[in-house]
C-alpha cells in the first residue's frame, strides 16, 4: 500500500469513468485540491482532500504496512498515455534531417529510398535481441518523461520474419516493463524496394500471409495502414482492414498527414479505434467523424519536426469532436516520445487549451489505444499510473514550460520507479 499525501492538485479525478471527452467538455478537467490518494495491489484504491483524511480517522495516518509519501505541495498527474508510436526501430536518421533542413521533403526522401525504407534495411540488419535493447532504452526514457501505457507499431520490417521479430520485441516489452502496452501491426507501412511497382502484390503478401501469421502468434492488438497519398489507397486499406477485422484486429490508421486521402472516412466505414494524423482535415472529414467511435488522433509532433501543416485541432473540438494526442515517436517525423512537449506543441500550434491538451493525453488518449478502462485518468480501480510533478504552481504550467522536465517521481502500479 502506497499513500500519498499533501497533493497540492490531483489531476484528472473522475468518481465514474468517462470513456472519452469531446466538444467544450475538453475544457474541463476535474481535479482536487488538497488531496491524497491510496494504491493498493497496484491499483489506485481511493482518494479524497487532506480535510477528510484527517478528520474520519481511515486509519490511514497510522505506520502498520502503509509506505507514506509526501508530495509536499506538488500536483500529480496519471500518467500520460501515447497511444501513437514507433518506438521499436533500428539506429537513427540523423542524415535524413540534415537533408530535410537543407530543403528536401518527407515525400522526396522517401522516393529516394530513404525515409521508412532507410529504417527498413538497417532493422532486417539488426539481431532480435540488439532490437529489443535499443528498444528498451527508448522505453526507459519515456517512462522517465511521465508515459504509463503506449502504443508500439510494427511497420519496418515489411517481410514477413521482419515484422515477426518487431511485435516479438514488442511483447518482450511489455513482458519486462511495469508499462501497459498495445501493439499494432503495420505490414502496410511502406512499399519494399523489392515489390517496386507491385503494391497489389505486396498487399496480398499482407492480407495472406502476415495478418495470418501475425493473428496466429497472438502478437498484435490492433492493425494500422498508412492510407495517403504516396504510400497506400483507401482501396488497400479497406481490404487490409477487412481481413484484420476477420482475426478480430480493430484498425488504427495513418490517414491524411500528406493529402485529403480518403484515409479518415475509410477508418469511420471500418470503426477504426482511431485515425491518426489528419494535418489534412475539412468540413467532410469532421462530418464523417462526428457520431463515428473513431477517435481523431494528432500527432503534432511530426508536424513540428517536418515543418509541415498542423492538423485544425480547434475547429474539430469546436465541432463537437473528441481529441487525443500522441508523440508518433519514430526516428523519420518525431524522433521524441515527451508527451510534455506533445502538449506544449496542442497549446501552441494548435490552440488548444491546457485543460483540452491534458484530456487529449490521459482519457481520450488511453480510450485511443484501448486501455480506458485501466488508464487514462485517477479513478478507483484503475492502475495506479501516476507522476508528481516538481513543485509547479499549476497545471497550466506544465505545457507553459516547454523545455523544462517538471517530472520529479514517477510510479507505475502503485511502485515508485527509479532511475539509474
Ligand atoms: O507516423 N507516416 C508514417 N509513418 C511515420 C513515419 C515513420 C518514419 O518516417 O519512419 C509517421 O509519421
Ligand atoms: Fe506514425
Amino acid at each position: 500500500m502506497l499513500l500519498i499525501k499533501n497533493i497540492k492538485k490531483l489531476v484528472q479525478t473522475e468518481d465514474t469513468t468517462r470513456t472519452r471527452v469531446s466538444g467544450k467538455d475538453m475544457a474541463v478537467l476535474p481535479c482536487i485540491d488538497d488531496a491524497w490518494l491510496l494504491a493498493e495491489n497496484g491499483l489506485i484504491a481511493d482518494f479524497g482532500t487532506m480535510r477528510e483524511l484527517k478528520t474520519d480517522n481511515r486509519g490511514l495516518n497510522s505506520n502498520d504496512g502503509i509506505e507514506q509519501m509526501d508530495a509536499g505541495g506538488r500536483l500529480v498527474f496519471p500518467s500520460f498515455c501515447d497511444p501513437h508510436t514507433h518506438l521499436v526501430y533500428a539506429g537513427s536518421r540523423e542524415i535524413e534531417y540534415i537533408d530535410k533542413i537543407r530543403g528536401l521533403s518527407y515525400e522526396e526522401i522517401s522516393k529516394r529510398g530513404g525515409g521508412i525504407l532507410n529504417s527498413a534495411k538497417l532493422l532486417r540488419q539488426t539481431p532480435e535481441e540488439e532490437l529489443y535493447r535499443q528498444s528498451l532504452e527508448r522505453v526507459n526514457e519515456i517512462m522517465m518523461l511521465g508515459t504509463g501505457s503506449v502504443e508500439i507499431k510494427s511497420g519496418y520490417g515489411l517481410t514477413v520474419e521482419d515484422e515477426l521479430k518487431m511485435l516479438r520485441v514488442i511483447r518482450r516489452l511489455k513482458e519486462t516493463t511495469p508499462l501497459v502496452i498495445r501493439s499494432s501491426f503495420l505490414g502496410a507501412h511502406s512499399l519494399p524496394a523489392e515489390f517496386r511497382g507491385r503494391r497489389k502484390e505486396y498487399v496480398d503478401l499482407v492480407i495472406n500471409q502476415m495478418i495470418p501469421a501475425v493473428a496466429g502468434e497472438n502478437l498484435a492488438d490492433f492493425i494500422d495502414v498508412f492510407c495517403d497519398r504516396g504510400f497506400f489507397t483507401v482501396e488497400d486499406t479497406e481490404r487490409i482492414l477487412e481481413a484484420g477485422s476477420k482475426y478480430g484486429l480493430r484498425g488504427k490508421i495513418h490517414a491524411n498527414e500528406l493529402d485529403f486521402s480518403g484515409g479518415i472516412q475509410a477508418g469511420v466505414r471500418y470503426n477504426a479505434l482511431s485515425v491518426d494524423h489528419l494535418e489534412f482535415t475539412g468540413e467532410e472529414e469532421i462530418e464523417a467523424l462526428l457520431g463515428s467511435g473513431t477517435m481523431p488522433t494528432l500527432l503534432p509532433g511530426a508536424a513540428f519536426f517536418l515543418g509541415m501543416e498542423y492538423p485544425p485541432a480547434r475547429k474539430m473540438i469546436d465541432s463537437g469532436l473528441p481529441v487525443a494526442m500522441a508523440s508518433d515517436y519514430n526516428p523519420g517525423s518525431s524522433p521524441s516520445g515527451n508527451m510534455k512537449f506533445i502538449m506544449s506543441l496542442g497549446c501552441i500550434k494548435l490552440r488548444m487549451l491546457p485543460e483540452e491538451a491534458v484530456n487529449a493525453v490521459t482519457v481520450n488518449a488511453a480510450y485511443a489505444m484501448g486501455v480506458g478502462e485501466i488508464a487514462g485518468s485517477v479513478a478507483r480501480g484503475k492502475k495506479a499510473n501516476l507522476f508528481i510533478t516538481k513543485e509547479i504552481p499549476g497545471y497550466e504550467f506544465m505545457p507553459y514550460a516547454f523545455g523544462s522536465n517538471l517530472i520529479d517521481r514517477v510510479i507505475l502500479e502503485g511502485k515508485e520507479v527509479h532511475f539509474p
